[in-house]
């Protein structure tokens, strides 16, 4: 908040002028800054051991397995448990890695209206019992963004969305141009349950998830691809019930 008190040629004071300035964007860009970097740390340092560990196992595997007297069980059981721990583990720190060394963006002259139908056709293919709509509102400039990033992004809104619909769930894709702010929307509506005013940060970091299986990436990497075409990104309520997720793309750069 600034504030700045106002006086006129007497020095009579006139007023106050408060500024409030909203940092909730800028936040949530720092918030996913920092776990970027933890999340690149300790894909480091944690990769490094595993193969050895791995190696080793097999190795013993190999040389003792058919020649152990007794507890061979045991041996067995062992050596096998942490082979395919450490394959999970790997797993895991392959996940941190990709989101923290997500490709940086190559952008190029696009058409996001073809993009949106190229894959809302495949969509409604695999999902007969959802609706879809891909509403364009006036014309939408092609402009320059990364193809192959931005379907990522879409392609994670299309899974969320899709993820909390049932029968008759209904999902809406609204492409508009700003033509004010030098800005294309897209957004994309269900009618889902929605989501709660204090859970609307936190959807955009990393590993905040309510799914069983969630790796709760998806919106992190959305994010980021978006922050990185300096853009916007956000969630709002739809009318009666359900999500909006818009994203905001600059036409110039
Ligand atoms: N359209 C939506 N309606 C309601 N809740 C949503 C919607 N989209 C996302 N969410 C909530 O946000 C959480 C985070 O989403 P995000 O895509 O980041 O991770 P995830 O879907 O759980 O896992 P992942 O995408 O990595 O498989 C979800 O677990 C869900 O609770
Ligand atoms: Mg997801």
């Amino acid at each position: 908040v600034n504030i700045t008190k106002l006086y006129d040629e007497a020095e009579n004071p006139l007023g106050t002028v408060l500024v409030f300035d909203n940092l909730t964007q800028l936040e949530k860009a720092q918030r996913v800054a920092a776990w970027r970097e933890v999340a690149r740390r300790i894909a480091h340092e944690v990769k490094n051991p595993l193969t050895p560990i791995q190696l080793s196992a097999q190795r013993l595997r190999k040389k003792y397995l058919y020649t152990l007297e007794s507890d061979k069980e045991v041996f067995d059981l062992c050596t096998q448990t942490i082979i395919n721990q450490v394959e999970e583990l790997k797993r895991l720190v392959s996940e941190f890695s990709s989101f923290a060394r997500m490709p940086i963006v190559q952008k190029s002259k696009n058409d996001l209206v073809a993009m949106v139908r190229e894959i809302l056709v495949f969509y409604e293919e695999s999902h007969a019992y959802i609706t879809f709509h891909q509403i364009v509102e006036g014309d939408i400039p092609r402009f320059n963004f990364d193809l192959k990033q931005m379907k990522r992004v879409l392609i994670n809104l299309l899974e969320n969305s899709i993820a909390v619909l049932h029968a008759e769930g209904i999902i809406e894709i609204v492409l508009s141009h700003d033509k004010e702010k030098q800005v294309v929307r897209m957004a994309v509506k269900d009618n889902g349950p929605g989501v709660a005013d204090e859970d609307k940060l936190r959807l955009f970091e990393p590993y905040y998830s309510t799914k069983k299986s969630g790796s709760g990436l998806g919106l992190a990497i959305a994010n980021t691809v978006v922050a990185d075409h300096g853009g916007q990104i956000g969630v709002t309520d739809n009318k009666p019930n359900g999500a909006i997720f818009t994203v905001e793309l600059p036409l110039s750069t």
